[in-house]
């Protein structure tokens, strides 16, 4: 099979009520891997609710989302608690506010993000503090899995700093590359309305590169995009 045709998510008939306002009203579409899928509209047109549907905030009203992993692995969304969403599905998502820790590092950053596997080797002790090989190995992985985002955000040189001192943009990068530490499947990213046009452009043009080699699938809401395209 085209590794690049490959479903990652396949939505179908997916209805939302709150109360009496049908929000999303019977969408279904594809997002195949490796690609950017966007989902745009004008305000109130259901976006953030159909993240907050894929991510388990929401449970949807009826409707089928099914995710795919690379292996073959199948997730009914719909039937999922939103921790397991993210812990088995591994669906990760970015926030349209910024939720990085700004008194610490950049570098400390990424490592928080993958606490849990720390936690893990550490057997959830702080005995595993004191330097136990298991417990170095798993730091030192997640050491080189965070030097490697920074280095494909470009923001290797500033880890040492901390995150808060980081302009704008470059704390949206971090997120992304904060997100990518946990290796999720797919990677929800909200609008970048926030940013200045000119880091807009070039965020959009990185993450396109970015994520055409990699296996993540990308999904993004912008109701901007299509104008900017067209
Ligand atoms: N928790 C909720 N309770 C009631 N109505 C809601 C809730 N969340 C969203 N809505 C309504 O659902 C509709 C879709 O809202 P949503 O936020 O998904 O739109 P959007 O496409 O993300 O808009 P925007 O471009 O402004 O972010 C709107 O009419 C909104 O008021
Ligand atoms: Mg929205």
């Amino acid at each position: 099979m085209n590794a690049a045709a490959d479903p990652i998510l396949e939505v179908e008939h997916l209805s939302m009520r709150f109360g009496g306002l049908l929000a999303i009203a019977d969408l279904s579409f594809t997002a195949r891997r490796g690609e950017i899928t966007a989902l745009i509209g004008p305000n109130g047109a259901g976006k953030t609710t159909v993240f907050n549907c894929i991510t388990g905030f929401y449970r949807p009203s009826s409707g089928m989302m099914r995710l795919v992993h690379a292996d073959g692995t199948a997730f009914l969304l719909e039937r999922q608690l939103d921790f397991r969403i993210s812990k088995r599905a591994k669906v990760a998502r970015t926030f349209q506010n910024i939720r990085l820790f700004p008194g610490m590092t950049v570098l400390e950053n990424l490592l928080v993000a993958q606490h849990q596997v720390l936690m893990k080797a550490s057997g959830f002790t702080f005995l595993g503090l004191f330097g136990i090989p298991v417990y170095a190995r798993a730091e030192s992985a997640a050491i080189d899995k965070a030097s490697y985002w920074l280095d494909r955000i470009g923001l290797l040189r500033r880890a040492d700093d901390p995150a808060g001192d980081l302009p704008y943009g470059q704390q949206r990068r971090l997120e992304v590359a904060r997100a990518m530490c946990t290796e999720p499947a797919l990677l929800h990213v909200g609008r970048h309305e926030h940013l200045r046009p000119r880091d807009r452009a070039r965020l959009r043009g990185q993450d396109r590169r970015r994520f055409a080699r990699g296996s993540t699938q990308r999904f993004q809401g912008d109701r901007r995009l299509s104008g900017r395209r067209g």
